[in-house]
């Protein structure tokens, strides 16, 4: 699944949101892992992250070459600012039309329009690759992911009042969301 589109930012400045490729294998590591020290609203903390370097490539690779799964990047000044996956939940015939969704974004990038560009992005990619409904789980405490979710369409089906155990605060609750796309 091909992407590329140049954005203006609220600030001002132009984001490129792409498919992210081996040459972006280091970036995006490091990103992702900025990412989750920065937030406790992610699923996983930075040192669970056990992926090498060339084991990123490959998963960029693998990610570029594929019609159903894909990574997008936003790049701001030459910089992997922020990503967002969409996977196939499972490849079976009853469920080949569900879709996960994910993203991150640096926190010095948040707030200008990337979260809105990446999501409507991997929305538009999904319904190119054929599948019926996208899927999330967000902390409830999460406003800001709440809001853009909800204005990108998604709709709560449940509540898991245990769905992660943070370090700092204990239960989080999280939001299961769902986004139908044949409309
Ligand atoms: C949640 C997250 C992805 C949001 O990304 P962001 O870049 O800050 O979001 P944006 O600036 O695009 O959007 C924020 C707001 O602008 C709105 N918006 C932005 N561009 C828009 C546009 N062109 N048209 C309409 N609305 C737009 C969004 O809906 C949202 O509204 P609000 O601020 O009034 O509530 C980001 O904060 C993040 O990565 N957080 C840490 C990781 C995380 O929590 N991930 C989600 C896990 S489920």
């Amino acid at each position: 699944m091909k992407y590329f589109q140049t954005i203006t930012l609220t600030d001002g400045r132009t984001c490129v949101i792409r498919n992210g490729t081996e040459r972006d294998a280091e970036a995006v590591l490091s990103n992702f892992i900025l990412t989750h020290a920065q937030t406790d609203f992610l699923t996983t903390y930075p040192e669970e992250t056990t992926f090498t370097v060339d084991q990123e490539k490959e998963y960029l690779k693998k990610k570029a070459d594929s019609d159903r799964e894909f990574e997008l990047v936003a790049e701001v000044d030459g910089m992997i600012v922020g990503t967002a996956g969409v996977d196939l939940i499972r490849a079976a015939e009853k469920t080949r039309h569900r879709a996960s969704f994910g993203i991150s974004i640096e926190q010095a990038f948040w707030g200008i329009g990337i979260g809105w560009a990446l999501t409507n992005a991997c929305i538009e990619c999904a319904k190119a690759a054929g599948y019926s409904q996208m899927e999330l789980e967000v902390v409830a405490d999460n406003r800001r992911a709440l809001a853009l979710y909800q204005r990108a369409g998604y709709v709560e089906y449940g509540r898991n009042p245990r769905g992660f155990h943070s370090r700092k605060s204990g239960w989080q609750e999280t939001v299961l969301m769902r986004r139908e796309l044949d409309n």
